[in-house]
């Protein structure tokens, strides 16, 4: 498919759960609004151009000094969630892939319109029942969503990747025996794109 193998080990997972989510879960098309939290973290960044690759308007939530990455994998618009509450600065949304969860879902709701759908895809982790009522109180879908591991999904991901559209960001490549470091790594937060490990 034309990349190495660091960069398609970091695809899987994380592609997965982007491509489920915005594809299977929300059928996200063409001129959709569609706001990705954490859009430079490993799903985000992968979600921002599986949206773009649908048609989507993408706006994602980053500090500003990940805003240039952001933009060269077509992101819209970009809000620094360290100075500006999105939940102020964005309607309309169609699509919110949240893999932030806590106090993100009641904020994203605020940003969706009547239609709209916020998915979860943070996995354990924060009690989801506030905004599980709040979302229905308001006749919004909320979904708590964990990939499916899925031959026929990586071939429609590949795809992507083979057109140019789909490509993984490598933070950074450890050693195998550096794995608790790579975890202290990704417990920051703050990795833009994915943490490779390699034997
Ligand atoms: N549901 C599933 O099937 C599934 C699959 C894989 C992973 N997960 C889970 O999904 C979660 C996210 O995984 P990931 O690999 O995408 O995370 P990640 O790569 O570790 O996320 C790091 C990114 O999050 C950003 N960020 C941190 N706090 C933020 C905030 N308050 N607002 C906006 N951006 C923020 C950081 O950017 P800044 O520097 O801009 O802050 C950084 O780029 C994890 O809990 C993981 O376990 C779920």
């Amino acid at each position: 498919m034309g990349i190495d193998h660091i960069h398609a080990g970091a695809l899987p997972v994380t592609a997965l759960t982007a491509w489920q989510s915005l594809v299977k879960v929300a059928a996200v098309g063409v001129g959709q609004r569609v706001l990705v939290h954490a859009a430079a973290g490993g799903i985000g960044h992968l979600a921002v151009q599986i949206a773009k690759a649908r048609g989507a308007y993408v706006i994602g939530t980053a500090r500003e000094s990940k805003h240039a990455f952001l933009r060269d994998l077509g992101a819209d618009e970009l809000i620094d969630y360290t100075t500006t509450d999105f939940a102020a600065a964005v309607r309309d949304i169609d699509v919110v892939l949240d893999p932030i969860s806590g106090d993100y879902g009641p904020r994203s709701l605020e940003t969706l319109a009547p239609d709209g759908i916020l998915i979860d895809v943070r996995g354990t982790g924060p009690d989801r029942t506030a905004v599980r009522e709040q979302a229905h109180a308001r006749g919004l879908r909320f979904v708590e969503f964990g990939f499916t591991p899925s031959g026929v999904d990586l071939r429609d991901i590949a795809t992507l990747v083979e057109r140019g559209s789909l490509q993984a960001a490598v933070d950074q490549v450890l050693p195998l025996e550096a794995a608790a470091k790579a975890h202290e790594l990704s417990e920051t937060n703050r990795a833009q794109g994915k943490i490779v490990l390699v034997p």
